[in-house]
């Protein structure tokens, strides 16, 4: 192994930089050639490549978003593009390549893998946090501090002016955000993916709390479950009250990396660059209890029952707190 590539692929997270960073200098370190590929699948495809050296990922260990940019590329879903992909790789003796991103990327690194023989290893980079194999994803702490920044200040408007406001969070299909930001928030309630949604009970929760002098509510709707200006129209039809709809939206993508991503994403940048040396043909560095963990991309893609068991742990506190 004397010469791989890095790409980032899907959704930007903060932290991809720190990553990139780590693998680029980790590569030169033990004497390899590292390669750097622009906006994903699509410049693999399109063989946008350059090389990278130790100076190329000066300054970025703080910097938001990605220095090699991203894509979601509806092309790499064909075994043809991945072909051509591949030959790009081929034709500059690259025989390793780093994918930082999230499930999808991970489907199409792992046909990739088989297909070309390219020895292909995963860093999980996603805001969501729905990658089985790591207990945290590149990105998703950082969200979780830009949500709950914004649901600080909204808080103050909420109560000073004893409204309800439903505040819509990004995950896909994975709650990761909106479950911490309920409990940090100190939320009245989460509506997420398994969390029946049962807008009379919360509704007769409200007036209960009403009843108990509780004036102001939050609501965190985790996207996927509803949007959040439909779940206002409906406590308002239902209570009479004054409520207000807010979707926090891409700004939970942006900003400069938390400490703990950018620790995460340095051990794990390196660490993918370690199991293309030590000889790992496919699959995905990531951290369990605080210890490097690897699996094959297939596991990565799997529902994690842990995060889920922890989700609900979580929102039954968030619940009780909330009386
Ligand atoms: O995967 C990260 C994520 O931000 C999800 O939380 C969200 O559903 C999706 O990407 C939005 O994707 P796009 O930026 O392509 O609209």
């Amino acid at each position: 192994m004397k010469r791989i590539a890095i790409l980032c692929s899907g959704g930007d997270a903060p932290g991809m930089n720190a990553a990139i960073r780590s693998s680029v200098r980790n590569a030169v370190y033990k004497n390899l050639n590292i390669f750097g590929v622009m906006r994903g699948y699509e410049g693999l495809i399109d063989d946008d490549i350059i090389e990278l050296n130790a100076r190329s990922v000066s300054n970025i260990l703080s910097r938001g978003g990605t220095i090699l940019k991203t894509s979601r590329s509806p092309r790499f879903f064909k075994e043809s593009e991945r072909k051509k992909a591949g030959d790009n790789l081929k034709k500059r003796s690259i025989e390793g390549l780093i994918v930082i991103g999230g499930n999808g990327s991970f489907k199409g690194a792992d046909e990739f893998a088989k297909e070309t023989g390219i020895q292909t290893v995963g860093i999980a980079g996603t805001i969501d946090n729905d990658i089985c194999g790591s207990d945290y994803t590149v990105g998703a702490d950082t969200a979780v501090g830009t949500a709950l920044d914004a649901i600080d200040k909204i808080r103050d408007t909420v109560t000073s002016m004893e409204r309800i406001y439903v505040i819509e969070v990004m995950g896909r299909d994975e709650p990761f955000i909106a479950i911490r930001v309920g409990l940090a928030g100190g939320a009245e309630d989460v509506l997420f993916p398994d969390n029946e949604y049962n807008i009379k009970d919360m509704c007769d929760d409200i007036g209960k709390g009403r009843e108990k002098g509780k004036v102001s509510w939050i609501i965190v709707v985790s996207e996927g479950v509803a949007k959040a200006g439909d779940v206002a129209d409906v406590i308002k039809d239902n209570t009479g009250y004054e409520v207000r709809a807010i979707t926090l939206g891409h700004i939970q993508r942006g900003g400069s990396p938390s400490a703990f991503d950018r620790v995460l994403a340095s051990r794990l940048g390196a660490a993918a660059v370690d199991v293309l040396v030590d000889g790992k043909r496919s699959g995905m560095v990531g951290i369990v209890s605080d210890k490097l963990n690897f699996v094959s991309f297939e596991t990565a893609c799997k529902t994690d029952k842990e995060k889920k068991r922890l989700d609900r742990e979580i929102y039954n506190l968030t619940k009780i707190l909330a009386i």
